[in-house]
């Protein structure tokens, strides 16, 4: 099977978020499974520097205001299509966000242009080179399955978007239908329409043929008013093609025993010691009595760390400490600095790879209390570092971790905690829990042995799509 994937972030050329970890990942998971997927990424700055053995494949006069061409080429063991378009993606600043944090304007072009690309390369624009599947991810690529939809050539390529994250629509308004190619006939709450603007994601939801996103819990969630963003219809209308499939970690990457950022690399829990006392010493934190809990996290509402704020000073007086990695929102970052005067929390505002690595093997909880969550990868990394996650019982957080219950205990299988409901109440009780079990050590080294042993590679998952894959397209 020849699959494209369609992404606006990918490791290791760009990431803001854990979708740039699963687009990354995906090729090599599913080529095991007789899928060779290939890569469109937008030609950012990043990306175009990285290619290697870059060959123009296509050319398009007018795309989206200005000529554009399709690279072919690799860097770090993908194989890449790369859109290079001057006047859509050689800027600084971020991929999505101006240098003052706020949306390109020109973002719903940008993004259309990745997608119709994509519906092109689906019709047949690379000589020698035809997906069978296109693979779109996020509101980025939601407008491919629709302009497959809308192309002649339909009746060959398939179709399948991913929802990472239902919070991001790709919302425009209606007088940009045109420009973005989109016919106004589309333009109905059957369609495109959402409340009055044009949704790049609803586009993709209503004409893909299979609808994924990363957790099976997640799946079930989207399809409530709670959780549905607006789109809870929409899905509920197309129950019958939407399944959850649970993301996987790159188990090279995140690897204790041969991590290449760790001071001393471990393989069995005892080995976290040494990591622990060096992680201290990097955030300035004395010895104490409690568990060292970590967080790594984007600092936005969706994560929930402000109920952390108002637990943490529970959880101090009961001898717990923290360190946090992070960046987003100023109120948020400014929040956990002034928190940092406590002698038992330390903070690092910014963005920093091989610190997460460090994190994980140092730390001896992952703390995440998202009010909404996908699938989550760091309590992925938790797991398979001995680091046990203290996980809101939402989305792939409910899928992945097994908690420490009655029976789970009796079973001696839990991994972690989950809190619910998520509320600062119930993350003060299940930090004061893990205190409690801290403080048992010959618990604590079991469910540190289950965290590790529990399986969070791709191997299923992957299975998975290429199911999924084959059902669409027939058997090869
Ligand atoms: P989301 O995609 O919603 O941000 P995920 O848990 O799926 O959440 O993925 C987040 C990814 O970004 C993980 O790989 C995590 O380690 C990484 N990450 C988030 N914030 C930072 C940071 N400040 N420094 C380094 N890595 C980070
Ligand atoms: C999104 C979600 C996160 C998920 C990631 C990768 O960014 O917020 O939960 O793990 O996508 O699918």
């Amino acid at each position: 099977k020849n699959v494209l994937s369609v992404t606006s972030e990918c490791v290791p050329l760009v990431k803001t978020g854990g979708l740039a970890d699963v687009a990354g990942a995906l090729p090599g998971a599913l080529a095991p499974f007789d899928v060779r997927m290939r890569t469109l990424i937008p030609g950012y700055p990043a990306v175009i520097a990285a290619l290697e053995g870059a060959q123009g494949v296509a050319e398009f006069a007018s795309c989206f205001g200005g000529p554009a061409r399709v690279l072919e080429g690799r860097a770090g063991g993908l194989d890449l299509l790369v859109l290079d378009a001057p006047h859509l993606f050689d800027r600084g600043a971020g991929i999505y966000l101006t240098a003052d944090g706020i949306d390109w304007p020109d973002n719903p072009e940008r993004f259309a242009a990745l997608s119709w690309v994509a519906c092109e390369i689906a019709n047949g624009a690379l000589e020698g080179w035809v997906p069978d599947v296109v693979h779109a991810h996020d509101w980025q690529g939601g407008l491919a399955p629709y302009y497959i939809a809308r192309s002649p050539a339909k009746g060959r390529v398939r179709t399948v978007i991913t929802v990472h994250n239902i919070a991001f629509q790709g919302l425009v308004p209606a007088d940009r239908m045109a420009a973005l190619r989109l016919n106004a006939g589309d333009f109905h709450s059957d369609g495109l329409e959402y409340y009055g603007q044009v949704s790049a994601l609803k586009a993709g939801l209503v004409h893909a043929d299979k609808l994924t996103t990363v957790s099976p819990t997640y799946a079930r969630e989207l399809m409530t008013d709670a959780f549905g963003m607006g789109l809870q219809g929409v899905l509920r209308a197309r129950a019958a093609d939407f399944v959850g499939i649970l993301n996987g970690i790159d188990e090279t990457v995140w690897s204790p025993a041969d991590d290449p950022h760790l001071a001393k690399p471990f393989k069995a829990p005892r080995g976290k010691a040494a990591n622990k006392a060096a992680l201290r010493d990097e955030f300035g934190l004395a010895e104490a009595p409690g568990p060292l809990a970590v967080v790594v996290s984007r600092l936005t509402e969706q994560k929930g760390l402000d109920l952390l704020l108002a637990a943490l000073p529970g959880f101090l007086e009961r001898g717990g400490q923290l360190a946090l990695l992070g960046s987003g929102d100023p109120g948020l970052e400014a929040a956990f600095q002034q928190a940092a005067n406590d002698p038992n929390v330390g903070v690092k505002l910014g963005y920093d790879e091989p610190l997460s690595h460090r994190m994980m093997a140092g730390g001896d909880a992952i703390l995440v209390p998202s009010r909404f969550e996908p699938c989550g990868l760091t309590q992925l990394y938790g797991l398979r570092y001995g680091t046990l996650p203290v996980v809101a019982l939402t989305g792939g957080l409910a899928d992945t971790v097994i908690p420490a219950t009655p029976a789970t205990m009796a079973r001696q299988v839990a991994t972690g905690l989950q809190f619910h409901p998520v509320t600062a109440d119930a993350l003060r009780d299940a930090l004061a829990g893990l205190c409690d079990l801290y403080a048992q050590p010959k618990l604590w080294s079991k469910m540190q042995r289950n965290a590790m042993a529990h399986p969070v590679g791709w191997d299923q998952s992957a299975a998975a799509y290429a199911a999924l894959y084959n059902r669409l397209t027939g058997p090869e």
